[in-house]
């Protein structure tokens, strides 16, 4: 729950609006007026979503042995939603005010406000007269087929809320075709989608956004070992992707507010300008979705193990990310505003996104130092030609190079490199292929040979 005393309003403005105007975050449908809990993600945003999902498939699956990869259909079998208990009980508690027609969620009404006077909490207004809480089932449904009738119960499927379910379900399957042995895990990156009551705080509760998930499988006695093992593993990833440890915290979730499956679960969450708020949840689901997909389908999704010759079914760790939320903790991270002063002497705000190299959008901006310089210009085209197969760079020839290193600040470029006179030989030919190397945290240059740009940058980026 945000902690009214921690929050900053101003700041997380100043950062949906610059998200806006350098091209992260845009509203869905802003031409028609938008589409509440929908983002769509522009050219920064796209390639922050991208990176962090890279490093999340390679430090989970390509540098594992243990874990595998799946990519499950977003149309989800309506028995698959029965079986996990999602048709019955994925459900949030919604009030609703007869006066406004405002819709709200029964149990989290902290930070709400009421449409008519903002300044109170929906209930506490002079007019608000609100319902009796009733549950909302947060699934989209569908029906499938051309020929479904609207009504026909046969045809109804969901947009699934959480990856998790197809994991389970094509659980016996990974495991014969991968011949994996406990304990083993099954990773996968992918939409899913909540008809959330009240969307909320930007991206951070949307109707439309990405898990990145792991079912990681094993025998009950180490279920818990496990869980706390997960919980370090993936702190750390935080961290490497530029969140500082003081920043995480870990919440020991009670008894009362697991889910019901749920024996054990650790909330990591992060101190977001708006409050406290959850990132991931690392959950120890027990054996409860493969039983009950058992039970539902019929078919054995136990696990015999060779050397004990024993048959179970095998228990599980969970540890479930949200992507959009973690590039919204990046984004909100990396925002920074500080003062500097300008070519001419005066003061003014540099603002600068101070993202991890690995994470940030445009690893590396190429200037010529004069764009009528032809000779500046070709070489600068062939750097930049030469980085592209290899990462995301920008070329600019535009403006002022200042001007130039404040657009870069803007969009986290880590690195500037910059091509002058020097390069050319026309200040001697010590300097000759060399180029300056602006450093966006510290603003310091130094130089470069330009054949050696590819490994300087891949040592940082890495
Ligand atoms: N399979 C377990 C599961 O789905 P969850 O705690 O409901 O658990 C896991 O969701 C993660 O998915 C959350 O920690 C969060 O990062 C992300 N998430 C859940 N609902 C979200 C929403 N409405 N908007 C954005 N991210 C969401």
């Amino acid at each position: 729950m945000a902690d009214k005393e921690h929050t900053n309003p101003e700041r997380m403005e100043k950062i949906v609006s610059l998200c806006k105007r350098r091209g992260f975050i845009y509203q869905s449908a802003e031409l028609y007026g938008g589409l509440n809990g929908c983002w769509d993600y522009g050219p920064m945003g796209v390639e922050i979503k991208r990176n962090l999902k890279n490093y999340w498939w390679r430090k989970n699956v390509r540098e594992r042995d243990d874990i595998v990869g799946l990519d499950g259909s977003i149309l989800t079998h309506q028995a698959i939603l029965t079986a996990s208990g999602h048709v019955g009980g994925f459900s949030d508690p919604m009030i609703d005010c007869r006066t406004c027609k405002a819709r709200f969620r029964a149990d989290n009404l902290d930070g709400v406000e009421c449409p008519r006077k903002p300044s109170r909490r929906p209930g506490h207004g002079p007019e608000c007269d609100l319902t009796e809480a009733r549950e909302f089932n947060l699934m989209f449904q569908t029906t499938v087929g051309a020929s479904a009738e609207e009504d026909d119960p046969n045809a109804v499927a969901y947009l699934r809320p959480e990856t998790a379910q197809s994991i389970f379900t094509q659980f016996k399957n990974v495991l014969e075709t991968s011949r994996q042995k406990l304990p083993f895990g099954i990773a996968q990156i992918g939409k899913a989608f909540r008809n959330e009551i009240n969307p909320r705080n930007f991206t951070f509760r949307s109707r439309e956004f990405e898990q990145m998930e792991i079912e990681y499988f094993c025998r009950p006695e180490d279920a818990l070992r496990l869980t706390d093992e997960w919980l370090e593993l993936r702190l750390r990833f935080y961290e490497e992707i530029g969140i500082p440890r003081e920043k995480l915290h870990v919440l020991d979730v009670p008894d009362d507010e697991r889910a019901h499956y749920s024996k054990k679960t650790y909330d990591i969450e992060y101190d977001f300008p708006f409050g406290r708020q959850e990132l991931e949840g690392v959950a120890y689901r027990t054996d409860y979705d493969l039983s009950r997909h058992q039970e539902h389908s019929g078919k054995p999704l136990e696990y015999f193990d060779e050397e004990t010759k024993e048959k179970f079914i095998p228990h599980v760790v969970e540890p479930s990310a949200g992507c959009d939320r973690t590039a919204l903790a990046v984004i909100c991270e990396a925002f920074d505003e500080e003062e500097v002063t300008d070519a001419k002497g005066k003061p003014e705000v540099r603002t600068v996104m101070r993202f991890s190299p690995r994470i940030a959008p445009v690893k590396a901006a190429v200037f010529p130092l004069l764009k009528k310089n032809a000779g500046q210009v070709r070489i600068a085209r062939e750097i930049e030609a030469s980085l592209r197969p290899l990462m995301n760079v920008f070329y600019d020839e535009s403006g002022a190079v200042g001007r130039r290193y404040r657009r870069q600040d803007e969009i986290g470029t880590p690195f500037c490199f910059t091509v002058d006179f020097e390069t050319l030989g026309e200040k001697g030919p010590s300097l000759k292929d060399t180029v300056t190397v602006r450093d966006r945290d510290s603003m310091q240059q130094e130089r470069l040979p330009i054949p050696e740009l590819a490994a300087w940058l891949g040592e940082r980026l890495r």
